[in-house]
């Protein structure tokens, strides 16, 4: 299925037939060449951005789907991240570091590693206008310890050991900031877990300077736990729209986050690391 859909997402300058049996996803790949890299002179000169057409989109994601569910609504129980109405840039970013390296997971890296950064953003910003309900969180996995230091890891960070209150960057709400945050609710415990334990081996990097590096090597084994136990069984508030923007400057400088200001004393804040 999914060998199937790359197809779809990459087309190539064959005959029509190139999709063996698949006449309905045949049709689909015309509306998919539109915007790709590998389409015809004609059709990417007189097609843009903005003029991508829903249909043509919806296709185009169908593959997506298959891991991150119907219109990018992941479940908080299994692994698959949520991807309907984070913050585009965001998306954009995540996009780009899958298909460039900084970001490891294979049978996705598939799709979309040929794929040019102008059609990596249409799709990002499909997704990031998606606005559909949250389910209510799972119940919390740790006991009331382990979830009452997650919460103050989070919402105070501990000064002494030079961790940064993650509501510093990712917002009050913990809704993410709009356009290169990203939210911390609503995501599966396990994928929390994932990416921290990620970001601690360098497995997954962001653009440089990376501050989520330096973050995570802070943060013991057990933090990671805690913080993740404690983020997965909070109910998402305010829909989970990404705040416009944060109350006070970010305390470190963060790679592809150009928008927020940077508290001055934060620059260069010893908590970056891994830059790169
Ligand atoms: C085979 C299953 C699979 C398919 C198909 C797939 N993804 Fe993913 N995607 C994942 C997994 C698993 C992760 C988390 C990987 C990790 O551990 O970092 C992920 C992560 C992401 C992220 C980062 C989310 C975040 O919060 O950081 C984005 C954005 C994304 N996928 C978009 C897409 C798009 C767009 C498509 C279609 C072109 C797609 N994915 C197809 C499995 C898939
Ligand atoms: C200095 C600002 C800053 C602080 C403080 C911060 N973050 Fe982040 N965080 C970011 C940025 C920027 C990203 C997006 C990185 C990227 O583009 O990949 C991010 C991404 C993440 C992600 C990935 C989300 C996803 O969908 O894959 C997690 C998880 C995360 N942060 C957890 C935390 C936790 C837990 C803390 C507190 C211990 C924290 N962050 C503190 C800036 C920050």
């Amino acid at each position: 299925m999914i060998n199937c859909l790359r197809g779809v997402l990459r087309p190539v300058s064959r005959p029509s037939s190139w999709l063996p049996g698949a006449a309905a996803l045949g049709a689909l790949a015309f509306g998919a060449g539109v915007g790709g890299q590998t389409a015809p002179a004609h059709a990417t000169a007189a097609t843009s951005a903005a003029t991508v057409s829903a249909s043509s989109m919806s296709s185009r994601v169908l593959a997506c789907t298959a891991c991150h569910g119907k219109e990018g609504r992941a479940t908080p129980e299994g692994y698959f991240p949520r991807i309907a109405g984070k913050p585009a840039g965001y998306l954009a970013n995540q996009l780009l570091n899958f298909r460039d390296g900084r970001r490891s997971y294979p049978q996705m890296t598939y799709l979309i590693e040929h794929l040019t950064d102008d059609y990596l953003r249409e799709m990002a910003e499909h997704f990031a206008a998606q606005d559909l309900p949250y389910p209510p969180p799972p119940a919390p996995q740790a006991p009331p310890a382990a979830l009452e230091r997650g919460r103050a890891l989070v919402q105070q960070g501990d000064a002494a050991r030079n961790i940064p209150a993650c509501v510093s960057c990712h917002g009050a709400a913990m809704t993410g900031v709009n356009p290169s945050i990203p939210g911390l609710l609503g995501l599966p415990r396990d994928y929390l877990n994932s990416q921290l334990g990620a970001w601690k081996t360098g497995q997954r990097r962001a653009h440089a300077p990376d501050c989520m590096a330096g973050i995570a090597q802070q943060l013991t084994p057990d933090d990671v736990s805690a913080v993740s136990a404690w983020l997965a069984a909070q109910p998402v508030v305010a829909g989970g729209k990404p705040a416009r923007t944060l109350p006070v400057a970010m305390p470190a400088r963060c790679g592809g986050v150009a928008e927020v200001p940077v508290a001055a004393v934060a620059a260069p804040a010893p908590v970056i690391g891994g830059s790169r």
